[in-house]
């Protein structure tokens, strides 16, 4: 395995699990990758492995207790300062609890408490456990912070039934560590904030208009800035995709509460990048009770949502703006008049009536223009590689709006 992981610090939290043992494994693979490994393990997780064990096979040190005479008095804290990434695995229910409610009153989650890097969670667990309500709900909780999760898998678990629950193998851990550490950090400084999906704009309590987003582009946008180190906020319609681990996700209906949701965040925000498809009209009237069907035909009133992109232009400051134009016909000359009219930095023209770019594909075939520079049109790509190009685009006016 080559030295790639040099330098790097990994702390490893480990909690009372059978699975404990698979951290021997991970282990070593750190330590022969060049990263230095602290262990901080639970009582429990003592009685599966040893500390010793760990020791033994390369880990700098091992902290069992808070109160090992031993231990330096704020190593809850030095420690927590000393990593570059903080590993939970096997994560068991119980220190998932505590993670999501804040809880300290042993040594793990007292050093996770006090730990503000980045944290990758290997949940091991019985089935039941994993499906249980509370346990979803401080899963959720997690991924809301931006904390990373690899796994649980689907295989034998130790009541030697085959089901969702065993913890992710040392080698898939490895990977996600190596991943977190090793990103293209160019985003590291910056705050992202994303748009994705449609937004949905009810007239009564069981009716809507909307349209046909995804979602798939923004969500693509949101997870390579996160890869890349930024802190991406990603506020989203309703969509049937799951988020990407390791960002901050708003959900919204309406254009009204994603304008809301943006402004709430904006004053910390170095990017913006608008990829929702955000309905243009409204019903002007919405009926609190379900609109009852007559024999006649019906008219439905529309005003207009509030162009949130134009008006975040307002109150820009050295903020980066990034729009998408979807057009069927004309593409370049509206995109270009959109970025122009709504003063935005960068505009991504797409079309998505062109054969194996339509709405719902992983591949999209995109131009970009950037204020003052010619048009680049791209082949078709997956979203997540577009996402990238935008990404680099976005990189080259944060830099140019530094000078
Ligand atoms: O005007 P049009 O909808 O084509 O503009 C597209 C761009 O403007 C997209 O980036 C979209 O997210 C954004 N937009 C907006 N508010 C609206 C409509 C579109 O921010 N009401």
């Amino acid at each position: 395995m080559p030295s790639n992981l040099k330098n790097k610090k990994v702390l490893i939290g480990i909690s009372g699990g059978i699975a404990a043992f698979k951290i021997c494994e991970l282990l070593r693979m750190l330590v022969k990758a060049g990263a230095s490994v602290r262990v901080v393990m639970t009582e429990s997780a003592s009685k599966f492995v040893t500390p010793l064990t760990f020791s033994a096979l390369g880990a700098e040190s091992v902290s069992t207790s808070m109160w090992d005479p031993g231990r330096d008095s704020l190593e809850h804290v030095s420690w927590a300062d000393w990593a570059d990434l903080f590993v939970i695995a096997p994560a068991t229910a119980n220190i998932i609890a505590k993670m999501a409610a804040g809880i300290a009153d042993e040594v793990l989650s007292t050093q996770l408490l006090a730990y503000d890097g980045p944290k990758l969670v290997a949940p091991a667990m019985n089935v039941k456990m994993w499906n249980n309500f509370a346990t979803k709900r401080n899963i959720k909780t997690l991924k809301e912070q931006g904390i990373e999760l690899v796994g649980p898998t689907k295989g034998h678990l130790a009541s030697l039934i085959e089901a969702e629950g065993r913890m992710a193998e040392p080698t898939e851990v490895y990977k996600s560590i190596e991943k977190i550490l090793q990103s293209k950090a160019d985003l590291e400084k910056y705050r992202i904030l994303v748009t994705a999906g449609p937004t949905v704009e009810p007239f009564d309590p069981v009716r809507f208009i909307s349209n046909r987003s995804s979602g798939k582009m923004g969500y693509a946008i949101a997870e390579i800035a996160k890869d890349r180190g930024a802190r991406v906020i990603l506020v989203s319609g309703p969509v049937a995709i799951t988020p990407p681990s390791g960002v901050e996700l708003v959900n919204i209906e309406t254009a009204d509460q994603m304008l809301k949701a943006i402004e709430a965040k904006y004053k910390y925000i170095d990017v913006v990048i608008m990829t929702a498809a955000v309905a243009d009209y409204k019903p002007k009237i919405y009926s609190r009770q379900k609109i009852k069907k007559t024999k006649s035909d019906q008219n439905m009133l529309m005003t207009k949502n509030p162009d949130i992109i134009s008006t975040l232009a307002k109150r820009r400051g050295r903020k980066i703006l990034v729009g998408f134009a979807l057009e069927t016909q004309n593409l370049k000359a509206a995109a270009q008049k959109k970025m122009l009219e709504k003063k935005l930095d960068m505009i991504v023209a797409n079309n998505p009536t062109l054969k194996g770019v339509e709405f719902g594909s992983d591949c999209n075939k995109a131009s970009i223009f950037v204020k003052g520079k010619r048009a680049t049109d791209l082949p078709t790509m997956t979203k997540s590689d577009l996402a990238g190009k935008i990404l680099d685009e976005v990189i080259k006016l944060l830099k140019r709006k530094k000078k």
